[in-house]
């Protein structure tokens, strides 16, 4: 595996395991987070795309809270940016994190936004195979599932589920609309978009067609499905704004 520059990150990644570059390549719905250009927008994307986007992180690490004592350990699978780390960090001054992300370029921009709280996180280059197997006392996957077609997903969900202690809570929120009205919620999605000065009006129909033609979303029902399969129980939604899900649930104790 190439290295993120130790500038660039700042810290040993002693909870990394190596991956291949060709593995790391493997699923293109990371492609567009290592264009310098997606990811110096980033910051401000997704509170213009993602109705309720604070309020996702706030929940996200109450509900962490609940499970998670005062010194835990986080995994968060799809660390890009750094947005929800930050949430997270300041929320609970003595956890630690491993934030796992295949691009590199997201993970400099999380180093970014970290800042100082950097210190408590362990940032990763690869996927969930790279993050050590902790267990942790909790993890999250915000606003990337949706990039991983279903045998992939349910892999990523199994493997994020081995990295959790027993009882521990796994925090997911992401695209998740019926498939038979998928367009009809992508447009409602590239309205609040539009009217939150997240995407230009004249580029709504483009938006839509590309999310509709490249994202292999699943319906609310197949993603419960999916994470019941991964071996979860006490599946419960606990966000839902437009085309975003986001559902708590928890390893077996
Ligand atoms: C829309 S961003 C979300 C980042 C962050 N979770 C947030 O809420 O701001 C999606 C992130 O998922 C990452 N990603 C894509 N495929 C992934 C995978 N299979 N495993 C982990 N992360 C992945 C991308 O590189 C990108 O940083």
């Amino acid at each position: 595996m190439e290295q993120i520059e130790a500038s660039a990150i700042g810290q040993a990644q002693t909870r990394c395991a190596s991956m291949s570059r060709v593995e790391l390549a493997k699923w293109s719905g990371a492609l567009s987070f290592s264009d310098p250009q997606v990811v110096a927008r980033y910051a401000q994307g997704p509170v213009r795309q993602v109705p309720g986007f604070h309020a996702l992180q706030r929940m996200t690490a109450l509900l962490l809270a609940e499970a998670v004592p005062g010194d835990g350990e986080v995994l968060v699978l799809g660390a890009g940016g750094g947005l929800e780390l930050k949430v997270f960090a300041e929320a609970q001054p003595e956890w630690r994190f491993v934030g796992v992300d295949p691009s590199a370029e997201m993970l400099k921009l999380a180093s970014e936004t970290l800042g100082p709280l950097a210190s408590r996180v362990d940032l990763c280059e690869g996927y969930i195979d790279t993050a050590s197997v902790g267990p942790f006392d909790g993890a999250t996957c915000l606003l990337t599932l949706h990039f991983l077609p279903a045998e992939e997903r349910l892999r990523t969900l199994v493997e994020l589920r081995r990295r959790l202690k027993p009882g521990a809570p796994l925090i997911v929120a992401h695209h998740s609309v019926p498939g038979d009205r998928k367009l009809q919620w992508l447009h409602r999605y590239a309205a609040f978009a539009v009217a939150s000065g997240g995407i230009p009006a004249q580029d709504a129909d483009k938006s839509v067609a590309a999310l509709g033609s490249r994202l292999p979303m699943l319906s609310p029902e197949q993603d419960e499905a999916l994470l019941r399969e991964a071996g979860f129980e006490t599946v419960e939604l606990f966000f839902a704004a437009f085309t975003f899900k986001g559902w708590v649930a928890y390893n077996p104790s």
